[in-house]
């Protein structure tokens, strides 16, 4: 877990590779589109702005003024500091500062990584922030992304591009839901999800965290919000603080590079990364992260035009705005001028994630100092505040443990393998090959993600960058497979194909990516399968047995040269936990449905490509899916 702030300054196109300064703050002109679009969706974009004050009770709004009243400097920018728990160094730290909030950020579990581990964990946490002397309580965040992933025995879904190809809004809001509930079980009240990322370069190794390529899904799928937070924040049990991510543009720099620029007009920015967040906000999501592009050479981090201007200002998001990890390091090397940048911004909680000390005692003055206004501090203090009361922290901090049951149950898989089915894209399908027959006699299954939960999982699953083999408990492929097929079958496994010979009626081949997560997962070039798949397809092919291949990836990898050999082609994503709802599409159980929400290219030379382009010849194009005839 300690590598990953290593890892992550480190990285080539990092936090060194930053332009050191960047003072200019470019106004973007006021667009039509997003008037228009405030218009249709009316006054009070804040979910919790409407929530209904209990009789006798103060309104939160004058509960949060009279606690700013009361609140020295310092327990202000305690409350604007967001740190990932691994960097605490003592627990009493949380209350000496007043930390507002603490995240176990792409992993960081407990020392125990069960569903009590996890709420044992926060609850004492919770403790040492109540002993402050206002005692405000602590948000605590997690990259619940695809289900709670970094949790032990959690549920884990299909990441965000294989819900996209589902194109089901309800199922997107049930699987949130799951999450939301599996969230409330282990005491993580704030969710950083749904990220609404339009990717439009499929060499981004954040592509899988996208709904897709056009802006259309991750719209419709503020369903994600409603799903997590419910129809009012804090209003119904297991009400999970959401976070639309990344503003803005990061699904659009160059080459889909994580730290990279996007230069973007507009017209585009708006037409294809704004609505939906747009659609987020009209849902009434509580915070926006802030993402760790630039846009037009101004990192997002200093972006004062976009954030205050732009999405609190002409958007008028009312919620907590949080940024990135170590977000200030994308601004410059200059601490004190980074620090100044992202709070001036607009930024309300700066997720440091480390040396909170330093943060604080820097901010401490540039206050005092003047370079940074009090009435900045106290909107973001009184943004933090309002988020918290309406979750229900104050009169509720601890964990609601009777969600515990929750984490991993039969229900809550069984929505996954039913997520997993819908996800399904069956590109080709010569002779109708697919579905199987359960009766089919000899099938024999190869490639390294057949029986491998953690690929099949990917990237932040219980680690940040996620890892291959049994990292979580869940269903493999192969092990579906031998679960479905008929009694006088029989099922062989070989990794690499090994083993494989004219005798079987069928081979089905499950390759593609092993797990990566943001900025090591981008890639220089087009993705294609490895030397290990190629070798293995290469093993089936020789034998002569029609080949089914699945593609367990996060992206469309170029195929091209390889699909004339193949008697059938599904993408499976990272479908997560549940193996089995692939296995029902492959038997027939359910049919596919699934669209792709990514264009497929035909060869590296067209990458970036999408869907609108021109010319647009790509292998399969956007919204690309075949299904079954008759069902057997
Ligand atoms: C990622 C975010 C994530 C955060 C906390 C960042 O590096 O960009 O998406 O929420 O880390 O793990």
């Amino acid at each position: 877990m300690r590598e990953r702030v290593h890892a992550a300054r480190e990285l080539p196109g990092g936090r060194s590779a930053r332009p050191p300064r960047l003072r200019t703050h470019p106004r973007r002109a006021l667009g039509l589109a997003v008037a228009a679009a405030l218009l249709a969706c009316g006054d009070g974009h804040e979910a919790g702005a409407a929530r209904p004050q209990q009789p006798g009770r103060p309104s939160i709004a004058s509960r949060v003024a009279e606690l700013l009243g009361r609140m020295t400097l310092d327990e202000k920018l305690g409350q604007m500091t967001l740190i990932d728990k691994q960097f605490l160094a003592t627990e009493s730290d949380i209350a000496t500062y007043g930390l507002g909030g603490l995240c176990s950020g792409g992993g960081s579990p407990p020392a125990t990584n069960t569903p009590a581990g996890w709420a044992d964990m926060v609850d004492g946490f919770q403790r040492a922030a109540l002993s402050s002397r206002l005692a405000i309580p602590i948000l605590y965040g997690a990259d619940a992304v695809h289900g709670h992933g970094d949790v032990y025995g959690a549920t884990v879904f299909p990441h965000n591009v294989g819900l996209g190809a589902a194109r089901d809004p309800q199922l997107v809001q049930e699987v949130a839901r799951a999450t939301a509930e599996e969230m409330a079980g282990t005491g993580v009240r704030w969710n950083f999800a749904p990220s609404v990322a339009v990717s439009r370069d499929a060499r981004s190794g954040r592509t899988f965290e996208s709904f897709g390529e056009v802006p259309e899904i991750a719209e419709a799928y503020a369903t994600f919000v409603t799903g997590l937070q419910g129809s009012r924040l804090g209003g119904a049990p297991a009400s999970i603080l959401a976070t639309a991510k990344h503003w803005i543009a990061d699904g659009g720099t160059t080459a889909g590079a994580q730290y990279g620029d996007a230069p973007i007009g507009d017209a585009e920015l708006r037409a294809i990364h704004m609505p939906p967040f747009l659609a987020a906000i009209r849902a009434g999501v509580g915070a926006i992260m802030i993402g760790h592009n630039s846009v037009n050479g101004t990192p997002m981090h200093a972006h004062r035009a976009l954030v205050t201007e732009v999405l609190k200002g002409e958007l008028r998001f009312g919620g907590l705005v949080v940024s990135d990890w170590n977000g200030t390091g994308d601004v410059g090397e200059d601490y004190a001028f980074a620090v100044r940048s992202v709070v001036n911004a607009g930024i309300d909680m700066v997720m440091v994630p480390a040396d909170y000390a330093t943060f604080i005692a820097t901010l401490r003055d540039e206050v005092n100092a003047g370079r940074v206004p009090m009435s900045r501090i106290d909107d973001a203090v009184r943004r933090i505040l309002t988020k918290k009361l309406e979750l229900g922290l104050f009169d509720q901090p601890f964990t609601d443990r009777r969600f515990l049951s929750s984490v991993g149950s039969a229900a809550h898989r069984e929505l996954a393998r039913r997520a997993v089915a819908a996800s399904l894209v069956l590109l080709k399908n010569d002779g109708g090959i697919l579905p199987l027959a359960r009766s089919t006699r000899k099938i024999f299954v190869a490639g390294k993600s057949a029986d491998d939960v953690g690929n099949m999982a990917g990237g932040w699953t219980i680690s940040w960058q996620g890892s291959s083999g049994d990292v979580i408990p869940g269903t493999t492929i192969l092990e579906a497979i031998r679960d479905t097929v008929g009694p006088g079958a029989t099922v062989a496994y070989g990794r690499d194909g090994s083993g494989v010979d004219a005798s079987f009626d069928v081979a089905v081949a499950v390759v593609g990516e092993t797990p990566y997560a943001e900025n090591v997962g981008d890639l220089a070039d087009a993705p294609v399968l490895d030397g290990e798949d190629l070798a293995t397809l290469d093993r089936l092919r020789g034998s002569g047995v029609p080949t089914v291949v699945v593609l367990v990836t996060g992206r469309p990898l170029l195929v091209t040269d390889q699909l004339p050999g193949w008697r059938a082609l599904v993408v499976a994503w990272l479908p997560g936990s549940e193996g089995q709802g692939v296995v029902d599409v492959l038997f027939g159980d359910r049919a596919p449905t699934g669209k792709l929400p990514l264009t497929w290219p035909r060869s590296a030379s067209q990458l970036p490509l999408n869907v609108g382009a021109r010319p647009y010849d790509p292998l399969f194009p956007y919204g690309f899916g075949l299904t079954y005839g008759a069902l057997r």
